[in-house]
């Protein structure tokens, strides 16, 4: 039976040292971090996220406002409302809550973020410095893999690292990140053939592909360090007690919210692998914490603090 890898300490210690940064500033100079989130339409999940991110970012002082837009308006009024974010001297972090509804080209409306606030990493200055190796904000989920697995004294240098799943948000930027630590990364994704046989190679695998239990432990080398970034809901009783057994707490969570949490690898790969982060309290915690450490970089560096 292998370790869970939890996320949720290592964030309330980032949150804590951002929070308390964030006190020295407001004490002695009076000023604060601003962070400008935007939602477009009504993405359940979207919204659970952003709420998360005003909740913490509160918590820590950190002055935080949404802008919650619906999903008819026009690109033109989006940008403006970006145009107008970047103008303001009271806000460091601008963060586009992804993924926009299918009408809005995205890289068009990334690319009207000042870079200098682009705390989410996503505008296409942020991914160039990124692929370079040089100084930039990073996306925020795999930022915070990369400070879970050196919490854990993982290292990344020689080891095969194969990360399923090739999104914007996660395994592209994943993979330059382990890139640059001097990792040797497979990227796979739909496409890919004999995908379980490419990922048992792995010495770090890494599941981003947004499908419930789908790594199941053929596709885990014994006492391999498994990360696990889905965030699926199910909520069928049967289909619970297949993943989870016998589980009271996840028999309780279905009961009280209708649904329970699970990732893209199945529960059972922690009998196979060294490491396995739970999900929830694994990398989802991290990725508000790093969006946290972002927004009081960006407030920093452009008060030249
Ligand atoms: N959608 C899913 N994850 C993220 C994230 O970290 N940032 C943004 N902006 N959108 C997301």
């Amino acid at each position: 039976m292998g370790n869970w890898m939890e996320g949720r300490t290592l964030a309330k210690q980032i949150r804590e040292k951002v929070g308390s940064e964030v006190s020295q500033f407001l004490k002695n100079k009076n000023q604060s971090p601003g962070l400008a989130g935007i939602l477009v339409g009504e993405n359940k999940a979207s919204k659970i996220y952003l709420g998360i991110k005003e909740k913490h970012s509160r918590r820590l002082n950190i002055r935080s406002e949404i802008i919650h837009l619906p999903e008819t308006t026009e690109a033109a009024s989006l940008k403006s409302k970006i145009q107008e974010l970047n103008q303001r001297e009271d806000v460091d972090g601008i963060l586009i809550q992804l993924p926009l509804p299918s009408s809005f080209d995205t890289h068009d409306i990334l690319t009207t973020m000042k870079p200098e606030k682009d705390v989410d990493g996503f505008h296409p200055f942020s991914l160039g410095n990124l692929l370079m190796d040089e100084e930039g904000f990073r996306p925020c989920t795999p930022l915070g893999i990369m400070e879970l697995l050196k919490y854990y004294n993982i290292p990344i240098e020689g080891q095969k690292v194969v990360v399923i799943g090739r999104s914007l948000i996660v395994g592209k930027p994943l993979a330059s990140l382990i890139t640059n630590d001097n990792g040797t990364v497979t990227l796979c994704h739909s496409r890919t053939k004999e995908l379980s046989r490419v990922a048992a190679e792995a010495d770090i695998l890494v599941a981003a592909i947004g499908r419930g239990a789908y790594v199941t432990p053929e596709f885990v080398k014994e006492g391999a360090v498994v990360v696990d970034v889905g965030q699926n809901s199910i909520s069928d009783k049967e289909k619970v007690k297949e993943y989870f057994g016998d589980n009271e707490k996840r028999e309780r969570d279905l009961e009280k919210k209708g649904y329970t949490l699970i990732g893209d690898v199945h529960p059972q790969v922690i009998h196979k692998a060294r490491y396995l982060t739970p999900v929830p309290g694994g990398v989802g915690p991290l990725t508000v914490a790093m969006l946290m450490k972002n927004t009081l970089e960006s407030f920093k560096k452009r008060r030249g603090l």
